[in-house]
Parts: structure tokens; C-alpha cells; sequence
């Protein structure tokens, strides 16, 4: 399964470097064989040896040049990173992107050979208008996306259960999740209020293939435990 720390705005550099390391000596300790992704801030990211798939949480579709307050292609480039977090939900929603942009994105870091976790969600305003309209929301995020890129990852994360504490039940998430399968067999996570407590069962969901975590995962031993767990369950 694949287990993912998305750290958002959150750890210096120094502190990163130091959750990184618990996560590789986890892993080295405990020989735990889930692919494991870690998203740290911008100013964080470094040149990264071991196991851990360190990723970008954003970039700009070019290699470099006047997009002031972005990194491109050349800066990962410097830390041979090429995993990238596209269209999470906090950039679409607080930044503004609009899908064209991330279909920008998208295109511009598959042709990188990047991996890609590329993330849709649902607003509350939408989920409550019912499932058909929630179902063409989110479809609407696939366009123009190459769903049968071989790196890609999707994450599945309804806006309204990002850092609330809220997350749908497990038989919706199931439902959802296997609804987004028909259109991309690409691995599918789950993201949003994941915690120690859920984190089992949330895994345990059919259709489920991980989890994309953030507020849950901030203390390297909850992130490790959530690895531990998905071991357990090796689907
Ligand atoms: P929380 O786990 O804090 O709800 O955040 C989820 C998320 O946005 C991961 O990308």
C-alpha cells in the first residue's frame, strides 16, 4: 500500500531532515515494505537517500524563469526529486488553481517521468447536493489529466473533511472510491482527517490502495504507526 505524509506548511528544515530520518530508520528497523511518500514544505526539501519517496507539495510547469514565488523543474531537479503533489485541494481552493493550470502541471511533470499524486475532492456545498452531482464534480477534475499514466497516484480527499476531524463513513468511502476506480486504475488513496484510530479501518476499505495524510501523520511516531498498519493489512 502506499502510505503519504503531505507536512504542508508545517516543520523547518532541520526539523524535516530529523522526521525523515525516524521514517527511514523505521523502515530499515522494522523492514517494512509499503511505498512510502513524504511531502515536506518547500524551503524543506534536500537531497534525500533511502527508501522514502520525498516529494514537491507544488510547482510551476517550467524548468525555470519569471513565476515569482514558484520553484520549477530546475530547483527538484537540484535534490533529484520527481514526485509531485498536483491540484490538492488547499491549492485549489486557498491559491485559486483552476484545472487548467494543474492539467499544465500535470503534462508538464508526466513528460518528467514524475510521480505524480494528483488529488480531487468535493466541497461540503456540492457532497450535499447528492451523489450525481458530487460524481460529475469530481470527474470534472479528471479532465485533461492522462489517467492511464503509469506514475500517476490519485488521491481522493472531500474538501469538508481536510483538517476537520470529519470524514465520510467507510461504506461511503468505499462507494466513492470504487466509482473513482472506473475511471483510472491507477492507485487510489484516501485523504483527509486520517488518524491513528481511523487509519485501519479507512485502509481496510475496499477500493482503498493508502492513505495521503496530514495533520495525523505531522508526529513522525503517528506516521510511522500508520505505515506499521498498512503492513499489517497488506492487501
Ligand atoms: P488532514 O489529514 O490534516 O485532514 O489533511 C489531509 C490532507 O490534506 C492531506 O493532503
Amino acid at each position: 500500500m502506499i502510505v503519504a505524509s503531505n507536512l504542508k506548511t508545517n516543520l523547518t528544515r532541520a526539523q524535516t531532515s530529523s522526521y525523515l530520518m525516524d521514517v527511514e530508520n523505521f523502515l530499515d528497523k522494522t523492514n517494512v515494505k509499503q511505498e512510502v511518500l513524504v511531502f515536506p514544505a518547500q524551503s524543506s526539501l534536500a537531497v534525500h537517500a533511502g527508501q522514502i519517496y520525498q516529494g514537491a507539495q507544488n510547482a510551476y510547469p517550467a524548468k525555470n524563469g519569471a513565476f515569482t514565488g514558484e520553484i520549477g523543474s530546475e530547483q527538484l531537479e537540484e535534490f533529484s526529486i520527481n514526485t509531485i503533489l498536483i491540484g490538492h485541494s488547499e491549492r485549489r481552493h486557498i491559491l485559486g488553481e483552476a484545472q487548467t493550470l494543474l492539467v499544465e502541471k500535470f503534462h508538464y511533470y508526466k513528460n518528467l517521468g514524475f510521480k505524480i499524486v494528483f488529488c480531487v475532492g468535493e466541497p461540503l456545498e456540492i457532497r450535499e447536493e447528492g451523489e450525481g452531482v458530487m460524481m460529475k464534480y469530481l470527474e470534472l477534475q479528471y479532465e485533461g489529466i492522462d489517467t492511464s499514466y503509469e506514475n500517476l497516484i490519485i488521491a481522493y480527499e472531500p474538501v469538508w473533511a481536510i483538517g476537520t476531524g470529519l470524514t465520510p463513513t467507510l461504506e461511503d468511502i468505499s462507494k466513492i472510491h470504487l466509482a473513482l476506480k472506473e475511471k483510472s486504475s491507477a492507485p487510489l488513496l484516501y485523504g483527509g482527517s486520517v488518524k491513528i484510530d481511523t487509519a485501519k479501518d479507512i485502509l481496510a476499505c475496499e477500493g482503498v490502495d493508502g492513505v495521503l495524510v496530514g495533520s495525523g501523520a505531522l508526529a513522525v511516531e503517528n506516521f510511522c504507526q500508520m505505515i506499521r498498519i498498512a503492513q499489517d493489512l497488506e492487501k
